[in-house]
């Protein structure tokens, strides 16, 4: 059988760069077509590449024509920091994209990845192994929009029977591409301060714990998802999946292990707010049991990872 032909739209943005790559890797350059509003700069886009705007539905139809797409990832969103600052952009963005996406892929029997993250809870939500199914009472316009997303997703599962699966994303750490503006951004900063200057004045407080993960867990969690038979999907709003929790100061003191010079001081600023309204850590039971969901690095194995890929000509800034 013919590979499916696979559309990823944000594929310039940091999950997405790293996603077509394992996807092209996987199934072929020319089976994953990258689309997003900004032309990629890296070369990681050897393979077929779309100018589109996830908003202008005709453009979208006209791409999935035009490669008898079967499978969509839709990366394309405004991240937590960013969306405060243009919260009616966010809310357009984030829900119209998502609602476009499922109306399309209804009409056209196409699979469907959308990323919720942990910023659906809120400050009363249980903080500690937060279940997957609890109070859901997110303060941001980007939780409202992700809480609202899982909502849209599973009534288009159940009402129109759309295969679309989700994953509840935690911070996101990887050093091949530049965090979108989200409030866990820290934690890829940090390294490249560390190598670079030795030092990082963090924007989180020293003991703000968080759930987060490594990049290659979260490509591998993303495409696992999605290829996981049907039957195994059990969730269609999105499930909740974890790796490791730690604080800043935790962090700290893993590159202190490498870099004994390191130096952290911290300066919180409107993100701490966001973050104290997070979940610590995350019960993922239902991933692991429904689809085979299994993480390969902890702290001490990604910091390892990062500082031995992160130079000081490295390209992320922030
Ligand atoms: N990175 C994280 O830590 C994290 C955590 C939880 C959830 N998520 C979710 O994962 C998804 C991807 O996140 P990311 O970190 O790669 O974000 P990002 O900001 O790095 O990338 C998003 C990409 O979407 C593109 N885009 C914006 N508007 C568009 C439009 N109208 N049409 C087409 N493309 C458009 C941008 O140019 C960018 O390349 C988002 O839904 C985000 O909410 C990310």
């Amino acid at each position: 059988m013919a590979t499916e032909k696979i559309l990823v739209i944000g594929s310039s943005g940091q999950i997405g760069s790293e996603l077509v790559e394992e996807l092209r890797a996987r199934f072929g350059d020319d089976n994953v077509i990258a689309s997003d509003i900004k032309t990629p700069e890296c070369a990681v886009h050897k393979g077929p590449f779309e100018a589109l705007d996830v908003l202008y539905t005709a453009r979208v139809l006209e791409t999935i024509k035009k490669h008898d797409v079967k499978q969509i990832y839709l990366l394309a969103a405004l991240l937590s920091a960013t969306a405060e600052q243009k919260i009616k952009l966010a809310w357009h963005l984030n829900m119209d994209g998502l609602i476009n996406l499922l109306e399309i892929c209804r009409e056209h029997k196409i699979r469907l990845f959308w990323p919720s993250s942990i910023a659906v809870f809120g400050p009363n939500t249980p903080r500690q192994n937060t279940p997957q199914y609890t109070v859901m009472d997110p303060t941001t316009i980007y939780g409202i929009s992700k809480l609202a997303g899982e909502r849209w997703c599973e009534y288009y599962h159940q009402k129109f029977g759309v295969d679309v699966r989700s994953l509840r994303y935690p911070g996101l750490i990887g050093y091949k591409s530049e965090p979108g503006g989200g409030t866990t951004d820290y934690a890829v900063h940090i390294f490249h301060e560390a190598r670079k200057h030795g030092s990082y004045e963090c924007f989180l407080a020293a003991d703000t714990m968080l759930p987060m993960m490594y990049m290659p867990d979260a490509i591998k969690a993303t495409i696992d998802i999605m290829d996981a038979d049907a039957s195994k999907v059990k969730i269609r709003s999105s499930y909740n999946v974890a790796a490791m929790s730690f604080t800043p100061q935790q962090l700290a003191d893993e590159i202190k292990k490498h870099i004994p010079n390191f130096r952290i001081t911290y300066k919180p600023d409107i993100r701490q707010e966001y973050a104290a309204s997070w979940p610590e850590s995350m019960d993922d039971s239902y991933a692991r049991k429904d689809w085979g969901w299994a993480h390969r690095y902890d702290l001490a194995a990604m910091t390892k990872d990062m500082l031995q890929n992160i130079h000081v000509e490295s390209p992320v800034a922030h």
